[in-house]
């Protein structure tokens, strides 16, 4: 089998990338180790930039998107027992669009099925190489039998946990990790969100987020300990103590119902460099993560397969490997400023088990003064609706 670029997983940026070079006139075989169903029963953040709106428009998936999409001009930082608007729009003139990236996911595949293009679910063992050199290959099984695909590259798009960022010889990498003392308990369920916009509390019991998916759709977070297990937070439990880190308005409006999932995530800061060994690319999730304070793990993603594909198009229309050779550190240019943005978002709004009186002061200054100044907002505004293209 052969194909001219090789895509390890099926997530947003593998799809995404698949989609953009395919209409490039490209070709890509996408290979995903776990089932298409397995994939959009994930769920995930769901807070658009713009520039991310744009390319999935460029793409030319975004038509539900645009039927279904919820815009957003602000959303809402509560302390203190006050809550305090973030007018995104009235500072940037840009705006934020709340859209799942399960959805996201299923527009990118069913355009990638539609166009006939090739996606291997369910392949195990998925193995790379000869990416050092210029015929590399990927290997995989299924079905007991071994498959080989002969490309030009492979575009690591397979995540934190992949395959293709632990095929680099370590010597290669440079690792920058920051792990978070706390989790995210998250509850989806299908009741009325509890106010218009986002809300963000810093709350001495602990951060809490208040988003949606849609109308009738709501999505919560809890800040954790670590050692919590999902099995002792009851429907009732996580409500009641959401309830108590609201202000009191918001928790008398908070409409309450069954969560149809319910989760725990860990937090962490990552990011490998460089992002490109010869033929091999890394893009998303498989070169750097983001606490999802910040809603940018997505939009990450698509900033870097926007890069990704137009480098690789160059290389392909006009034999140059000019962009291809500026891949990485033009992406870490943008993925340092939205790890900064992320870590930053984190650490002001959630409460962290070693902090002395001190920090505790430190916080609450910060969030009076970001309130309190439009600069500060504006600043923190710019970042959320996502710092501009470089090109
Ligand atoms: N072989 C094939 N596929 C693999 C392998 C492997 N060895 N390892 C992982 N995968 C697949 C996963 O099953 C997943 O479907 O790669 C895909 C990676 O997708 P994501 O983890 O969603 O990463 P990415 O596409 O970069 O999207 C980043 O997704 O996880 C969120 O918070 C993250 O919002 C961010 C976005
Ligand atoms: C979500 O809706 O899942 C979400 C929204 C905003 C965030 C993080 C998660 O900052």
């Amino acid at each position: 089998m052969r194909t001219q670029v090789a895509i390890i997983g099926a997530g947003p940026a593998g799809l995404l990338l698949g989609q953009l070079l395919a209409l490039g006139g490209i070709d890509t075989v996408i290979l995903e180790r776990h089932s298409r169903s397995h994939v959009l029963g994930r769920i995930r953040a769901g807070v658009l930039e713009q520039g991310t709106v744009d390319v999935l428009q460029e793409a030319g998936v975004g038509e539900r998107l645009k039927a279904k999409g919820l815009p957003h001009e602000g959303f809402e930082l509560a302390f203190d027992g006050q809550r305090h608007r973030i007018d995104l729009a009235g500072l940037t003139g840009r705006q934020v669009t709340v859209y799942g990236q399960t959805e996201v996911t299923r527009d990118l595949m069913d355009a990638r099925a539609a166009a006939g293009l090739t996606s291997i679910y369910q392949a195990s063992e998925v193995s790379l190489h000869d990416f050092d050199g210029t015929a590399p290959r990927v290997r995989w099984r299924m079905k007991g039998r071994v498959h080989e695909l002969r490309c030009d590259y492979i575009a690591g798009c397979d995540g934190f946990h992949g395959v293709s960022r632990a095929s680099v010889p370590a010597s290669a990498l440079r690792l920058f990790e920051r792990v978070y003392p706390f989790g995210w308990l998250g509850v989806l369920c299908d009741t009325p969100p509890v106010a218009e916009e986002l809300i963000y509390a810093n709350h001495p019991r602990g951060f809490a987020l208040c988003s949606m998916r849609s109308r009738t759709r709501s999505r919560y977070y809890l800040q954790c300990d670590l050692t919590e297990r999902v099995e002792d937070w009851s429907d009732e439990r996580f409500f009641e103590e959401l309830r108590r880190r609201l202000d009191a308005p918001a928790a008398e409006r908070l409409i309450t119902g069954p969560s149809i999932e319910k989760s725990i995530a860990p937090l962490r800061s990552f990011v490998a460099e460089p992002m490109r060994f010869g033929r091999l690319c890394l893009a998303g999730d498989a070169a750097h993560i983001v606490p999802p304070t910040g809603a940018k793990g997505l939009n990450l993603a698509v900033a870097d397969v926007r890069t990704l594909a137009r480098a690789l198009l160059a290389r392909y229309r006009a034999g140059s490997e000019t962009e291809l050779d500026d891949y990485s550190a033009k992406c870490l240019r943008r993925v340092w400023k939205t790890v900064r943005f992320s870590w930053w978002m984190t650490t002001l709004m959630h409460r962290f088990p070693e902090s002395s009186e001190f920090g505790q002061r430190i916080q609450e200054a910060e969030l009076g003064y970001l309130v309190g100044s439009r600069a500060a907002s504006t600043a923190l505004a710019e970042n959320y609706v996502g710092l501009p293209f470089e090109d």
